[in-house]
């Protein structure tokens, strides 16, 4: 059984339409008619206790409707969700003990609090044992570099000092799983890779399942194995970034300079595009031959002085990715 388990998910938006053009009276008549608006058709993955996933996809894909039917915040219309056993919006308060949520775009802290007496209401508000609580909020204070924060009132901190406190506030009563919702939105480079470090520390050395939304492809590569994309509602794909970029780019490129002459080379699933005296420029599909092996094969048999690899960005893979995807949809 695993540890969440999505399956055929639905969720609906009523919202209100305005008639345009029109005011006053007329207007709040028609103001009560309203349009749904689909954020997630038909959703179904499961994610296994220990994993890190990067749940991604364009804007408005429902990745953030996601993380709150899972967290319980929100009902679906339709499917079935189970995390940990439990159904989150069915028995929220057993299901909150179990998780722990970050959104990047709003705080779960109170603005006018001091962080430390936010972090000892989370602890009222969960029941954590006062010992327990001492030395877990001790752990995240020293591993989040809180310290000379924990006074300031929440308003006061910058962006990246208030994600550190939220990270510590979600992770107070020790919860198995973790869902993110950007954590790294707005963050500057460092910021970046502290989180990046601290999530993946959390995820490997106390085996916290993590589930990540995020639009930056540094973060995905730098985390997850596994990669579940989301568009209009539906799952697009579900593979590791190595997977989807061979799947984008069928074709790489890989440059070699010789130390002598450039061999013939006659290699299955590689083509010669371009040769000079000691110089070659191949082309291979990365799903018959992983760049690895290809490398390891030439330099086997030839001296080499220089060997590199077309890296296509990660931006652009995902970029392709959707474009190929909608273009075929359409
Ligand atoms: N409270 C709401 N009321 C009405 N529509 C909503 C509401 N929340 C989300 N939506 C709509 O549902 C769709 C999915 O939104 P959602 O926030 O889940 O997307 P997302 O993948 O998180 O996007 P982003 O990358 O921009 O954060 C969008 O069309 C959005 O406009
Ligand atoms: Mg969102």
């Amino acid at each position: 059984m695993p540890q969440i388990l999505v399956e055929r998910l639905a969720k609906s938006y009523r919202v209100a339409e305005r008639a345009p053009g029109l005011t006053g009276a007329l207007n709040g008549l028609l103001r009560r008619r309203s349009r749904e608006v689909k954020a997630l058709v038909d959703l179904s993955f499961s994610l296994e206790a220990g994993e890190l996933l990067a749940f991604i996809g364009p804007n408005g894909a429902g990745k953030s409707t996601t993380v709150k039917i899972l967290s319980g915040i929100l009902r679906p219309s339709s499917g079935r969700v189970e995390v940990a056993g439990l159904v989150p919006y069915e028995d929220r308060l057993r299901h909150v003990a179990r998780i722990g949520v970050v959104f990047g775009q709003r705080s779960q802290l109170w603005w006018d609090l001091p962080v430390l007496d936010g972090f000892d209401l989370l602890a009222d508000i969960y029941r954590i044992a006062p010992v327990r609580y001492r030395r877990r909020r001790d752990e995240l204070v020293a591993l989040l570099r809180l310290d000379s924060l924990l006074a300031q009132p929440v308003r006061q901190l910058s962006l990246g000092q208030r994600m550190r406190a939220e990270f510590a506030a979600a992770l107070l009563h020790e919860p198995e799983i973790l869902f993110l919702d950007e954590p790294t939105i707005g963050l500057d480079a460092p910021s970046k890779l502290a989180v990046r470090d601290f999530v993946k520390r959390l995820n490997r050395e106390q085996n916290v399942t993590v589930l990540l939304t995020t639009h930056d492809m540094h973060d995905v590569e730098a985390l997850a194995e596994r990669v579940i994309v989301i568009g209009q509602g539906r799952l697009l794909a579900d593979s590791s970034l190595d997977r989807l970029r061979a799947g984008v780019f069928a074709e790489r490129r890989l440059w070699v300079d010789f130390a002598q002459q450039a061999p013939a080379l006659d290699m299955p699933g590689v083509q010669v595009r371009a040769r000079t005296a000691r110089s070659l420029e191949l082309a291979f599909d990365p799903a018959k031959i992983p760049a690895a092996s290809l490398i390891a094969a030439i330099a086997a048999a030839h001296a080499v002085d220089d060997i590199h690899v077309e890296e296509p960005a990660i931006e652009e893979v995902i970029a392709r990715f959707y474009d190929l995807h909608y273009s075929s949809e359409a």
